[in-house]
C-alpha cells in the first residue's frame, strides 16, 4: 500500500536522512555487521565499530577465520558480548553451509544464531529489497503514538498488533528506503522524550498528539527488575610483574571476557572482611602489600547495577598457575569489560609497581 504514511516518511527521509557508509550499498554481510553493531550504541559510537570490522573483515569468510579473542577484542566497549560471539559464529556457519555466501532468502537469514525478527527484515529489505517491515523499539515508538494504540510494547499482543500494522504499512515496492526512513524518523524526530510536534509531518494524523498522549506511549507493561551485585576486584601482582586475570564463564554476564580475580559478594564490602574469607587468603596468603585502593566504580548494564572497587596487591612470590597472565605491556591484547577499561584508564598501574 502506498499510504500516506510511507509517502511523507519516504520525502521526510530524501531530505533528512544522514550519510552513513552502511546505506552505501547492498552488501548483507556488512548491512548485517552494522545492525549488530547498531543495537548495542548509538550511530555516533558504532561508526568507528562499523569501519573497524569491515576494515578487518571485509566479508563473511574472513570473519570466519577470525578467533574469539580477536573479535572480542575488536568488539570491546560495546558491551553485551554474546552478540560478538554469535558474529563469529554465525560467520562460521555462513562460510560451511552457505559457502561463505550470505543467504539470501528470508527464512535463511530468520535462521541465523543471533538474527531476529528485527535484524532479519533489516538485512531481507536493505540489501536484497524484500518486503518485511523492521518492527525495533524506535518504530514501536513511533507507530504507537501517531496510531494511538497503548496496548503494552513488551506483550505478546502487542508484538501480533504492530507486526500487523508495520506490514501493512510497508512500501512493498520500495521496502529498503521505507525501512530506512521508518527507522530514521523513529530515532531522529519521533523521539522519547521532548519530540518537536509542533513542526511534525504528521502533526495532523497523529492521535497522540491530538489526545495529549504523546509523552504516555508507548506504554510498557513491566519495570525492568534491577539487580545489584557487588564486585571487589583483586589486581593480584607477582614479584615479576605478572598481573593474575581469569578468563568468565558461560551464563553470566561478559563470558568470554577477561578480568582481574574477581571476589563477588552479596554487599558492599570493605578490605578487612574480604581478607577474612578463603578465596582471598588463598589469592594473596598473608604477606601481601596493598598498593592502591580504587574509589568505587558503578557500572549500569540493562538488568544489573555493579558496583565494584579495585585491589592493587603485590604478592611477595612468583605465580605458578593455569590461569591467564599478562604484563604491563600484553594487558591491550585482552578483551575486558568496559567497567575494567575504565579503571585502566583512571589507574596508571606503571606508576604502582
Ligand atoms: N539503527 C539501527 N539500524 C540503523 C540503520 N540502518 N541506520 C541508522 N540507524 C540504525
Amino acid at each position: 500500500m502506498e499510504s500516506w504514511f510511507g509517502k511523507n516518511l519516504i520525502n521526510w527521509y530524501l531530505k533528512n536522512k544522514r550519510e552513513l557508509p552502511w546505506r552505501d550499498h547492498k552488501d548483507a554481510y556488512k548491512i548485517w555487521l552494522s545492525e549488530i553493531i547498531l543495537q548495542q550504541t548509538q550511530v555516533a559510537q558504532g561508526l568507528s565499530y562499523y569501519l573497524k570490522f569491515t576494515g578487518k573483515y571485509p566479508d563473511v569468510k574472513n570473519l570466519a577465520k577470525a578467533s574469539e579473542d580477536e573479535v572480542l577484542k575488536l568488539w570491546q566497549g560495546l558491551g553485551y558480548y554474546s552478540r560478538a560471539r554469535n558474529l563469529l559464529s554465525t560467520a562460521r556457519h555462513i562460510n560451511e553451509q552457505f559457502d561463505g555466501i550470505f543467504p539470501t532468502r528470508y527464512d535463511d537469514i530468520r535462521s541465523l544464531k543471533g538474527i531476529g525478527d528485527y535484524t532479519a527484515a533489516a538485512i531481507a529489505s536493505f540489501a536484497y529489497d524484500l518486503p518485511y517491515a523492521v518492527l525495533d523499539g524506535n518504530v514501536y515508538r513511533l507507530l504507537s503514538r501517531v496510531f494511538g494504540i497503548n496496548t503494552p510494547i513488551d506483550t505478546s499482543t502487542a508484538k501480533k498488533e504492530f507486526t500487523a500494522l508495520a506490514a501493512e504499512l510497508l512500501d512493498k515496492k520500495n521496502p529498503a528506503i521505507y525501512n530506512q526512513a521508518i527507522m530514521e524518523f523513529g530515532s531522529q524526530y519521533c523521539k522519547p522524550v521532548n519530540p518537536d510536534c509542533e513542526n511534525c509531518i504528521f502533526k495532523s494524523r497523529c492521535l497522540a498528539f491530538k489526545t495529549g498522549e504523546v509523552s504516555h506511549l508507548p506504554v510498557k507493561a513491566k519495570k525492568t527488575k534491577i539487580r545489584n551485585r557487588f564486585f571487589n576486584y583483586i589486581v593480584l601482582v607477582d614479584k615479576n610483574k605478572a598481573i593474575l586475570l581469569q578468563r568468565r564463564q558461560a551464563n553470566d554476564i561478559w563470558q568470554g571476557l577477561y578480568e582481574f580475580c574477581l571476589l563477588e559478594t552479596e554487599t558492599e564490602t570493605r578490605l578487612k572482611t574480604l581478607m577474612e574469607t578463603k578465596q582471598f587468603r588463598h589469592l594473596c596468603g598473608v604477606n601481601f602489600d596493598l598498593l592502591h585502593l580504587s574509589a568505587p566504580y558503578k557500572h549500569i548494564l540493562s538488568h544489573q547495577h555493579l558496583f565494584a572497587r579495585f585491589y592493587v596487591i603485590k604478592v611477595p612470590f612468583v605465580f605458578k598457575t593455569d590461569q591467564p597472565i599478562c604484563t604491563l605491556n600484553t594487558m591491550s591484547k585482552f578483551a575486558f569489560p568496559r567497567l575494567i577499561e575504565k579503571f585502566l584508564n583512571d589507574c596508571d598501574l606503571k606508576e604502582l609497581f
